[in-house]
């Protein structure tokens, strides 16, 4: 490996460790604590000059920008982003009124191998949690959005690189079941986040105040999506265990666009995987090749009701958040017909039911069959 290919490895390594985390939310390389705390105000005043002046206000000379290293420039991504997304939600095009922002934003964009704009990842994860959070509003209900997405991404990161793991076990060999149990416990917290949403969070709230901020922008005639939780990257969790093979052509199409939106690491993982049978298919091949017999392997039985069961919490954490979509883009409460990373609450329903049917066809291989009856003359 060369030592820039091995640079850039360690990075996609990087992005997302807990360490760099903190770092990230510590560091003000803009010097914007004050500019972000004033944007609650000038955002609740729609003072479009003020927020452009703020804007122009924060962004480094060349020099600065050039001895940036990676957690300074997602600093720096974060908090330009913050500012971007507040113009957009008031109408104007943000780099139509600050045009001297795109080429650092292009320039961030390739040094931190991720999109030229600000991710979920920028306004959850790498956003201080004190006094310094940014927010739009700082409503405690953009709050409690911001954390519940930001505690589900370290079990994300654990949950992508246990799937990594699971593609190269056969689901006839024990270990399967024990890492698909592991699994499971990694998305258990999708369930806290969302049920915390559903706690904290009106669908009113979301839908007139917040999903605005989301809306996306032009970066250099390209067109990027905001920072919602609908880059939460459970779709790669979902192209290993079924979609990679049994998944419909809207869903896929949808797991597609978001890629770009994900951590390097992730991309990475992504593209390792391209091609390969997901595991609901490896599981009903080697169930196939046993036959449905009473005497089927215990440890297939065993992977199949791990899978179903591991499976079963998506469906859960995915009927509950489609309720507060539901909610949020009924029709005479919505500002946007789709939500803000270009999907439908139909494509939420048409995923649910997806992720139901193979389960169910998972826990069909799980179910033990009664033996036989031996009939005596
Ligand atoms: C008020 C709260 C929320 C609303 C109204 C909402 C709404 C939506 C909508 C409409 C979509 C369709 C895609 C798109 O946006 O274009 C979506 C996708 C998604 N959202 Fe949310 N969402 C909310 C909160 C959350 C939270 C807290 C999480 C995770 C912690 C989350 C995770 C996801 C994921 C993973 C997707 C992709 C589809 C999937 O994998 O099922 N959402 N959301």
């Amino acid at each position: 490996m060369s030592f820039n290919a091995a640079v850039a490895h360690n990075s996609a390594l990087l992005h997302g460790n807990d360490f760099q985390i903190e770092r990230v939310r510590a560091i003000d390389p803009l010097g914007a604590d004050e500019a972000c705390l004033r944007l609650r105000e000038m955002n609740a005043a729609a003072d479009i000059p003020a927020i452009t002046a703020a804007l122009r206000g924060l962004l480094p000379d060349a020099e600065s920008a050039r001895g940036y290293d990676m957690d300074t420039c997602l600093a720096v991504m974060r908090d330009l982003g913050m500012f971007l997304g507040s113009l957009k939600r008031h109408g104007v095009e943000p780099l139509e009124l600050v045009p001297e922002a795109t080429p650092l934003l292009l320039d961030l964009g390739v040094r931190t191998d991720m999109i030229p704009r600000d991710t979920v990842h920028h306004y959850c994860t790498w956003n201080p949690t004190d006094d310094r959070r940014r927010m739009y509003t700082g409503d405690e209900q953009e709050d409690h959005l911001q954390n519940s997405v930001r505690l589900v991404f370290p079990h994300l990161r654990a949950a992508l690189e246990l799937v990594h793991l699971l593609r190269g076990i056969e689901p006839t060999d024990p270990k399967f079941a024990v890492l698909v149990d592991a699994l499971d416990r990694e998305l258990t917290p999708m369930v806290t986040s969302i049920d915390g949403v559903l706690k904290n969070v009106t669908p009113k709230f979301f839908a007139t105040v917040l999903r605005p901020y989301f809306e996306e922008i032009d970066v250099a005639g390209q067109t990027y999506l905001g920072p919602a939780a609908a880059q939460v990257p459970l779709w790669l969790v979902d192209e290993v265990v079924w979609a990679s093979d049994r998944g419909a052509p809207d869903y896929l199409d949808f797991l597609h666009h978001s890629v770009p939106y994900s951590l390097p690491r992730w991309r990475e993982l992504h593209e390792s995987w391209v091609g390969a049978p997901s595991l609901v298919t490896r599981l009903l091949q080697a169930h196939a090749e046993e036959g449905d017999s009473p005497w089927t392997a215990p440890t297939l039985r065993a992977s199949a009701v791990a899978i179903a069961r591991m499976m079963r919490t998506i469906v859960v954490f995915r009927g509950r958040h489609l309720g507060i979509a539901r909610q949020a883009y009924q029709e005479d409460l919505r500002l946007y017909p789709v939500g803000s990373g270009g999907a439908s609450v139909e494509l939420l329903r048409e995923i649910i039911d997806l992720t139901r049917e193979n389960s169910q066809l998972t826990a069909r291989v799980g179910k033990p069959r009664a033996h036989p009856v031996e009939v005596s003359a």
